[in-house]
C-alpha cells in the first residue's frame, strides 16, 4: 500500500450499478482491513466471488515449537534444506511466536490451486528464481531479492518459472512501511531510503472467464479449509484502492550511511506487529578516519535479532554462508568474530545481502531448523589460540 492505485474498468463512482455487456452487474467487492477503518480497495469480478460449492477439511501439518532452551545463540543451515514442492507445500518452519512465523521454501513446482492466508500479512523475500504470482488483483512478476507484501485475505498461487528459494515472514497483522519514512500525507519523505516508484503493484490483465471447480485453499491462524469455489478467483475486471500486493526490490534499497556505524534501524525495511524488517545491502563503509566499519559488540535486550545471509562477503560473520540464519537471542551477547574488526580496518565497502527481523517477544524454534542447526555456532566468538 505505498500509494492509491486504479487499475481496468471502474464505474465513475463506488457502490453504484455497474454492468457488464450482456447487461448483468458486475459484482463489487470490499477489500477492507481493520474492520472498515484502515486501508481497502474495492474490486468488480465478473461473477461474485462468494460462490462456494464445497467446503472440505484441510489437514495441514501445523509445526511445533519448543523453546530457545538453553537459551543461546544459533545458526541453522538452511541451504541444507531437502524439502521442495509449491509455494505453499514447500515451506518449512523455522521460528516463530505470537505475532510471526518464518519459514524457508525452496519452490520446485507451481501451485495447483490457489491460497488466501486470512490470519495477517505475509512478508515474502525471494532468495533466488523467479516467476508470477497469480492474484485477484493481477500478475506480480517476480524475481531474486524481491520482498513481496501479501495483504491479509489476497487469492494467490506462485507459478515459478526457475526453481525459487523464497523465505516467508507470516505475520498476525499488517506488514506496513515504517512511519518514520512517510509524511503527516502518507507519501514517502525525502530522506526515506526508497520511493513510491521503487514499489510494483500487480499488472491487471484481461479476467479469467471461466466457470467451474476451483479450490482455494484458506487459512486463519491454524484454521484451514480447502474452498470449492465456481467462478475463477482472477475475475477482476477492475480495482481501485490502498490495499493490495506488491513487491519491491532491495536492489533498489538505497543504504543510509554515515561517518560512523549506522545501527539497523537505519536499515529498515517494512515492520509489523511485535516486528521490524531490516536489510543490508552493498553500501559504503564509514567514513571517519578512525572508523570501525563491522558492528560493535551488542545484546539486544529487548528482541531476539535474525538476519538471513542472502549473498556476498559477510565480513563480521565467519562460518556462515548464502542461505545461513542467525539468531541471536535477547540478552546474548553478539558482534564480530575473532579477527573480523581487525581486518575490516581500511575497507571502503561491502557487497553482502542479508535480511533482518528483529520480535519484540521471544522466538520459538521449530523442528526442522533444530534438525539444520550448527550447535557450536556460541563459540564461534572464541579465539582459536584458546578453544577448549
Ligand atoms: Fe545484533
Amino acid at each position: 500500500m505505498p500509494s492509491y492505485i486504479a487499475q481496468g474498468a471502474l464505474p465513475p463512482k463506488r457502490h453504484i450499478q455497474f454492468r457488464r455487456p450482456d447487461g448483468g452487474l458486475y459484482a463489487e467487492e470490499l477489500f477492507s482491513t481493520k474492520g472498515f477503518e484502515s486501508v481497502y480497495s474495492l474490486l468488480y469480478h465478473l461473477r461474485p466471488p462468494t460462490a462456494t460449492l464445497e467446503v472440505r477439511d484441510w489437514k495441514r501439518r501445523v509445526p511445533t515449537f519448543s523453546p530457545n532452551e538453553p537459551l543461546r545463540n544459533r545458526h541453522f543451515l538452511t541451504q541444507y534444506n531437502k524439502t521442495t514442492g509449491d509455494a505453499i507445500e514447500a515451506r518449512v518452519p523455522l521460528v516463530g511466536n505470537s505475532d510471526l512465523t518464518m519459514y524457508v521454501a525452496d519452490v520446485t513446482g507451481p501451485m495447483e490451486y490457489f491460497y488466501r492466508n486470512v490470519g495477517g500479512d505475509e512478508l515474502l523475500f525471494i532468495h533466488r528464481g523467479e516467476g508470477l504470482l497469480q492474484t485477484n488483483f493481477g500478475e506480480l512478476e517476480y524475481r531474486a531479492r524481491d520482498y513481496v507484501v501479501i495483504p491479509s485475505g489476497t487469492t494467490y498461487r506462485m507459478l515459478p518459472t526457475f526453481p525459487t528459494r523464497v523465505v516467508t515472514w507470516d505475520s498476525i497483522g499488517m506488514v506496513t512501511i515504517p512511519k518514520k519514512y512517510r509524511n503527516a500525507f502518507g507519501q514517502l519523505e525525502e530522506a526515506a531510503p526508497y520511493y513510491e516508484r521503487d514499489f510494483r503493484a500487480p499488472i491487471l490483465r484481461a479476467p479469467h472467464e471461466e466457470t467451474g471447480e476451483f479450490e482455494v485453499r484458506v487459512s486463519n491462524n491454524g484454521r484451514n479449509a480447502i474452498y470449492i469455489v465456481q467462478n475463477h478467483p482472477c475475475d477482476v475486471i477492475g480495482w481501485d484502492g490502498y490495499c493490495y500486493p506488491y513487491a519491491f526490490n532491495v536492489d533498489e534499497f538505497m543504504p543510509i550511511t554515515g561517518k560512523l556505524h549506522q545501527p539497523p534501524p537505519a536499515h529498515a525495511t517494512f515492520e509489523a506487529p511485535g516486528a521490524a524488517f531490516c536489510a543490508f545491502v552493498p553500501r559504503m563503509f564509514d567514513y571517519h578516519p578512525l572508523a570501525i566499519p563491522v558492528p560493535y559488540n551488542h545484546s539486544s535486550v529487548d528482541c531476539d535479532e535474525i538476519l538471513y545471509y542472502v549473498s556476498g562477503n559477510f565480513m563480521s560473520r565467519r562460518g556462515v554462508s548464502e542461505g545461513s540464519i542467525t539468531l541471536h537471542a535477547a540478552g546474548a551477547p553478539h558482534g564480530p568474530q575473532p579477527g573480523a574488526v581487525e581486518s575490516s580496518l581500511g575497507k571502503t565497502s561491502t557487497d553482502e545481502i542479508a535480511v533482518m527481523v528483529d520480535t519484540f517477544k521471544p522466538l520459538l524454534i521449530a523442528q526442522p531448523a533444530l534438525d539444520l542447526e550448527d550447535p557450536k555456532y556460541f563459540r564461534s566468538w572464541i579465539e582459536e589460540t584458546t578453544k577448549a
